[in-house]
C-alpha cells in the first residue's frame, strides 16, 4: 500500500483552563491516603490514588490493570467507566 492513500486523524485538546487546574491540584493534595475500587474483566482490585502517576487510568494502569483507552483526552469514551460511590472530577471534558 502506497504511503500517500494511509491517512490518520488525531484529536487533542487545549490546555486546562487555570480553574481546573487549581482545582485538579487541590483535589491531588485531598487525596492522599485514598484508594478507589475499580473492576475490570470480572475482577475488582482496590488500587491507592497516587496524584504523581496521573489521573485515574493511568493510576490503574500503572497498577497492571489492562485498562482500555485510545486518545486519553476525553473525546472517544473508550475509558468511559461508571463512577457507583464516591465524586471525581474531569479536568478536560470536551462534551
Ligand atoms: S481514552 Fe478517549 S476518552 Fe478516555
Amino acid at each position: 500500500m502506497s504511503p500517500a492513500v494511509i491517512l490518520s486523524e488525531r484529536f487533542a485538546t487545549g490546555p486546562i483552563s487555570a480553574e481546573r487546574a487549581a482545582a485538579a491540584h487541590a483535589l491531588a493534595k485531598r487525596g492522599g491516603g485514598v484508594s478507589f475500587s475499580a473492576t475490570l474483566g470480572g475482577g475488582r482490585r482496590t488500587i491507592p490514588f497516587e496524584a504523581a502517576l496521573g489521573d485515574l487510568l493511568d493510576i490503574a494502569r500503572a497498577a497492571s490493570l489492562h485498562a482500555p483507552f485510545a486518545c486519553k483526552a476525553g473525546v472517544c469514551a473508550t475509558c468511559r467507566a461508571r463512577v457507583t460511590a464516591g465524586e471525581v472530577t474531569m479536568t478536560t471534558n470536551t462534551a
